[in-house]
């Protein structure tokens, strides 16, 4: 059975930093490489409309996080759009918990905290990330080419998707 919670910074922040260094290791984010006490900090001074939710087995390990944050902080006018991510340990995979993650925790504060558009860019062959969000009602909207250092002093194409969430 799983558990989703708004990441407590204690409890969470090594869970999380282990995660996005597994993800970034498999070539899946674009996110820095965080120690546990940075991503503590981080998730500790996070801006009020900004939340990062954890999913666990109940009383039991840490499975995966997903993350919304106001996506353009210079304006007004954009203030209903949110920038999201979501990171599922390896082993968890393909169970459900990314969209259990999203109906328990994602959506309903979207709701709660006025974000109406959600975007982000995703690596172009992270295939199944663009069927999980095609999956919860997202659409390929556009097509960076070469957005993304990639290390290796290449740069590599990315997918824009949105989601306009209905009242
Ligand atoms: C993408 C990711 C978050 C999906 O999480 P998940 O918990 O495995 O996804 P779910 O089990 O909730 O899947 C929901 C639906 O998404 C789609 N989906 C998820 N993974 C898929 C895959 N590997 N292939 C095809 N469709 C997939 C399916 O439609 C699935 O429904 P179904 O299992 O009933 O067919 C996970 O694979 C992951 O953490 N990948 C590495 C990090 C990453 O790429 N994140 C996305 C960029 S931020």
């Amino acid at each position: 059975m799983i558990q989703v919670a708004r990441a407590d910074p204690i409890r969470d922040s090594q869970d999380i930093a282990t995660l996005i260094q597994i993800c970034r290791t498999e070539k899946k984010t674009v996110l820095n490489e965080y120690t546990a006490d940075e991503e503590r900090e981080y998730i500790t001074n996070l801006p009020p409309r900004d939340a990062v939710f954890v999913a666990r087995v109940i009383d039991g390990p840490f499975a995966g996080f997903a993350s919304i944050n106001k996506r353009y902080r210079h304006s007004e006018r954009l203030k209903h759009c949110g920038e999201t991510g979501t990171w599922i340990m390896p082993a968890f995979r393909r169970q459900g918990i990314g969209k259990v993650l999203w109906e328990k925790g994602i959506f309903p504060w979207c709701q709660k905290h006025g974000f109406k558009h959600l975007g982000f860019s995703i690596l172009a062959d992270n295939r199944e990330g663009i069927y999980f969000y095609e999956s919860l009602g997202f659409r390929v909207c556009g097509y960076h080419r070469k957005l993304v250092y990639g290390y290796e002093g290449t740069f590599i194409d990315a997918i824009e998707m949105e989601l306009w969430l209905q009242k």
